[in-house]
């Protein structure tokens, strides 16, 4: 949680340490304070608010903890002290061996086995920020651009600009076609940046999407990436809810597609992935870039020194990503209770007489609110976000924090609580829509 400061640069700060471009300054963070001063508590506090903010999977721990209660080892030492010794001087920016090769062949798995992912071009990082950032510092010098199609996570603001002085031009897609990214998209804002004398090093896209909880159709993938390849860019393409999508056939990666083209123009691209959301872990910081340029991994690894991931939780991982039994079932099965998930939060709007785009994959809905706007703009969309997390006491994200041009939509997240809790939730929905 950010802490105000009250005198800027009283004391004498960098221009990175003063500058606005972290992005706190977002309703986003504000709805997540809102959140921290009155949190809801089925007993102790009833009346308090629900985080509908948050894209936290907590829906397979279960799975989690029944596997490290089977192994015991595998959260230990390995039954020795000379593993402790082990982890405590491991500190290698390639990390461990065994890890890279299991989060490789769980990258595949997640991707149904088609796509070949070569541990040697495994980077790791403390999570897809770090990893998003360190990207971004290779591929972009300050100044520069990346252009990230909208609505986009909001935490972009912070990771792809904040340090690296890189800018983000915005591709601006609406509910016409159902937000999809359109070369015609790409184009404008690529033009847009050149009219502004920015030079674009990249694109940058969420698949599934973030806040959309959509895939990306293979088509238009392929028009990114055509894109990219007509512009000499670069194509970031960030698959960390590649785990969440609720059919494994409905998502595809890039890294597929590279294959298809047998691995033309592929130096490239990039996949950034974490297990933050497929296994509800953001706590453990283990991300990973994956490049097919040579330079960009070594580059990578030697940037990696600043954002390493514990060896401990790197033998504790690789012990458990391994057991592709384990996996299997942990990957399937999470994906039926979001699929669930998902089908009790669009029911209940829906039966509030809210709709949301369609969506599949995520922990979140993209919900249309814009029915209830006086207006249709930004300040409306912001008042009736106030509305919403005061008198209903719901934090959800209004669609300006993810910098989406057509006010009304929100992203609400629904794989943070309980299913009573969301059942909650969705009453409170109910009564606010009635009483409107
Ligand atoms: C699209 C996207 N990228 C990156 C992140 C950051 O993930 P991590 O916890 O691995 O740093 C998030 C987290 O919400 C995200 O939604």
């Amino acid at each position: 949680m950010a802490i105000e400061i009250e005198q800027p640069n009283s004391v004498g700060l960098s221009k990175v340490a003063v500058s606005e471009t972290h992005g706190e300054d977002s309703p986003y963070f504000a709805g997540w304070k809102a959140y921290d001063e009155d949190p809801y508590d089925e007993s102790s506090n009833p009346s308090g608010v629900i985080q509908m903010g948050l894209a936290e999977n907590q829906v397979s721990f279960d799975l989690l903890e029944e596997y490290l209660e089977k192994n015991p080892a595998t959260a230990s030492w390995g039954q020795k002290v000379s593993g402790f010794r082990e982890n405590a001087l491991f500190q290698d920016y390639h990390g461990l061996q065994s890890f890279r090769k299991a989060m490789a062949s769980f990258m595949e798995q997640i991707r149904g086995g088609r796509a070949k992912f070569n541990p040697d071009r495994v980077v790791l990082t403390a999570g897809a920020t770090a990893a998003n950032e360190l990207l971004t510092f290779i591929l972009a010098d300050p100044g520069d651009a990346l252009l990230v199609p909208t609505p986009y996570y909001p935490g972009f603001d912070r990771d792809l600009r904040w340090r690296t002085g890189v800018k983000i031009v915005p591709v601006h897609c609406d509910s016409s076609n159902n937000f999809q990214i359109t070369p015609q998209a790409l184009e404008a804002a690529y033009r847009s940046a050149e009219a502004m004398g920015v030079k674009v090093r990249g694109v940058l896209i969420t698949n599934p999407s973030n806040p959309l909880g959509a895939t990306i159709r293979r088509p238009v993938l392929e028009e990114i990436l055509d894109f990219a390849s007509r512009k000499n860019i670069h194509l970031v393409s960030d698959e960390i809810y590649s785990g969440s999508v609720f059919t494994a056939d409905e998502f595809v990666s890039v890294a597929e597609i590279l294959e298809a083209r047998n691995y033309k123009d592929s130096e490239r691209v990039h996949i950034v992935y974490s297990l933050s959301k497929d296994l509800g872990l953001p706590g453990f910081r283990v991300g990973t870039i994956y490049s097919y340029s040579d330079q960009v991994v070594t580059t990578a690894r030697r940037m990696s020194s600043f954002t390493l991931i514990s060896s401990q939780t790197q033998q504790l991982l690789a012990a458990m990503l391994s057991d592709e039994s384990f996996t299997g079932n942990y990957i399937r099965t999470n994906r039926e209770r979001l699929r669930k998930r998902y089908e009790m939060i669009v029911d209940g709007l829906r039966k509030a007489g809210i709709e949301c785009l369609k969506g599949n994959g995520g922990l979140f809905c993209w919900m249309n609110l814009s029915p209830l706007l006086e207006k249709p703009t930004r300040e409306c969309e912001l008042k009736l976000w106030k509305s919403i997390l005061n008198e209903v006491k719901l934090n959800i994200s209004p669609g300006s924090s993810c910098h989406c041009w057509e006010a009304g939509w929100f992203r609400v997240c629904f794989a943070n609580m309980s299913e009573k809790t969301l059942e909650v939730a969705l009453r409170r929905i109910r009564d606010f829509m009635e009483r409107r």
